[in-house]
């Protein structure tokens, strides 16, 4: 990517440059600077526009999609004929990915208010998020119904059983919504308690919350690369700080192998900023490979995680989910540069679009094709894939843009804004239906 005499000025980071820089980024991902510069001068008029023109859309459309359910309940059990239901005999052929975002008024499936499992940057209603169509969407695949989710019949099925998630800050946005869909029908929430007695605000290695009645764990492992970052062999340069070992697992995988349910996820730390700029660098064997591009460390590392699931896990004891990337929204910007999203309030409907946005596209790409390889062999996968990313693409309206910063903190500042985690409720949720709906097939087919 940028070249080292770049990265050293934006070390130094001062006003001038982070102009600079802000514009050398876009270079990245832009097709073109004229039309990046229109974006950002332009932004904030029409985003104005954008948000008017959104409510009255949304207005509009809620009252159309209520219609519009109405009349498929009555003449539409044509529509209903075609799909299966997902558990029945007939479902299991069913792509769960393909398919449309819905509104329904019986979302969402809990309130964050009732949820202490949630931390204050995903409570985005509690943070001052007052539109909320966002949490009425329901994911509707193209060919077979869901099963609803019914919390009750999951942790009936996790009696003495571990829910293992290890990734990112998205795995742990995850992790944190499938706490509160299964909390939401224990009556006792004191029956619920990490086992350490960590708060869940705390940024800790891993945290372990117990199901008492049902004498199971939902775990989570903070391991955004998911391969060890460790110290640089002695010896090496002083520009290194940090090695990611590109041939093995992270340190605790011993932890997640015997989970009965394991949920991966990697890729939002597989860019420059985290990690060559910072001086981590790339580590296979013995050796610091430091010409290495991030692309391919990413795809090495990704080999490294399938076959260490293909050796390592025991397919008659755990169910192994690989969650697909998770795109970002912003526009206009990077993270630090002012990218927004906090006017979206509607989802892309139209699911033909490739919304993929670029700065997600190397990501996807890597990691779809390093499944596709092995898919199309004769090698028999011990994982299923959440391939969540197309349907996620989808919905830049997600997002805690500027509501990450907690209850009663007041807002974030427009230039700081979130566009890569996830309102709770919201989005993840959703992936922990598909996931609620791969176990329970998978459950009643080898019961
Ligand atoms: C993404 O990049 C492609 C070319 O690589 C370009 O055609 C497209 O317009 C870009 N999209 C956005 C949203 O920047
Ligand atoms: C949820 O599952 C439980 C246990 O299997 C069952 O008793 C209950 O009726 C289900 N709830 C709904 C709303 O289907
Ligand atoms: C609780 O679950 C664990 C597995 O996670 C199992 O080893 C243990 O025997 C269970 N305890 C009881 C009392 O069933
Ligand atoms: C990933 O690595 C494999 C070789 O291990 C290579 O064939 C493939 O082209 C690489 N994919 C990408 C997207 O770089
Ligand atoms: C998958 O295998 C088929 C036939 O063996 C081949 O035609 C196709 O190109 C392969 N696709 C990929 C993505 O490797
Ligand atoms: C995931 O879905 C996309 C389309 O949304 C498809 O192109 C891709 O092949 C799928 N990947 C896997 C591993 O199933």
């Amino acid at each position: 990517m940028s070249s080292k005499t770049s990265s050293q000025q934006y070390e130094e980071a001062m006003p001038v440059f982070e102009s600079f820089r802000r514009i050398k980024r876009l270079r990245l991902f832009e097709p073109s600077v004229g039309v990046a510069g229109f974006l950002l001068a332009t932004a904030f008029v029409t985003c104005c526009f954008f948000y008017l023109d959104y409510r009255e859309i949304g207005g509009r459309f809620g009252l159309l999609s209520q219609r519009s359910q109405q009349k498929s309940g009555s003449a539409g059990e044509k529509a209903g004929d075609n799909r299966v239901e997902f558990l029945g005999e007939k479902g299991g052929r069913c792509d769960l990915f393909q398919g449309n975002w819905v509104w329904d008024e019986s979302y969402p499936l809990y309130e964050s208010r009732d949820c202490n499992f949630v931390d204050g940057g995903f409570r985005c209603s509690e943070n001052g998020r007052h539109d909320l169509f966002y949490t009425k969407w329901r994911w509707q695949p193209k060919d077979c119904n869901l099963p609803r989710f019914n919390a009750t019949m999951m942790l009936e099925k996790l009696r003495n059983k571990r829910v293992v998630f290890a990734g990112d800050s998205i795995g742990r946005n995850q992790w944190e919504s499938l706490l509160c869909m299964l909390s939401s029908e224990v009556p006792n929430k004191e029956s619920i308690y990490e086992v350490n007695g960590n708060p869940i605000t705390k940024h800790k290695g891993f945290l372990v919350f117990r199901f008492k009645d049902f004498n199971c764990t939902v775990e989570y492992y903070r391991a955004p690369f998911l391969v060890v970052q460790s110290r640089p062999p002695k010896g090496t340069s002083e520009k290194i700080s940090t090695t990611l070992k590109l041939d093995q697992v992270d340190w605790n995988s011993w932890k997640w192998r015997d989970a009965d349910v394991l949920v991966l996820n990697t890729g939002h730390w597989w860019n420059y900023e985290k990690t060559i700029r910072g001086g981590c660098y790339f580590q296979e064997g013995v050796e610091v490979k430091l010409e290495m591009k991030v692309e391919d460390a990413y795809n090495k590392s990704m080999e490294t995680i399938l076959k260490w699931i293909q050796n390592t896990v025991d397919p008659r004891k755990t169910q192994v989910f690989f969650r697909t990337y998770a795109p970002v929204h912003f526009r206009g910007g990077d993270w630090r540069q002012g990218g927004s999203c906090h006017l979206e309030t509607l989802p892309e409907l139209d699911s033909s679009m490739s919304l993929v946005s670029n700065d997600s596209r190397s990501q996807f790409n890597i990691a779809n094709s390093v499944f596709s390889s092995h898919t199309n062999t004769s090698e028999v996968l011990k994982f299923k894939v959440l391939n969540v990313t197309q349907m996620t693409a989808q919905r830049k309206d997600g997002h805690s843009p500027i509501y990450y910063l907690g209850p009663d903190a007041g807002t974030a500042a427009l230039h700081r804004q979130d566009c890569s985690h996830w309102c709770l409720p919201g989005v993840p949720d959703t992936w922990n239906e598909l996931l609620y709906a791969l176990f329970l097939k998978q459950e009643t087919s080898s019961h």
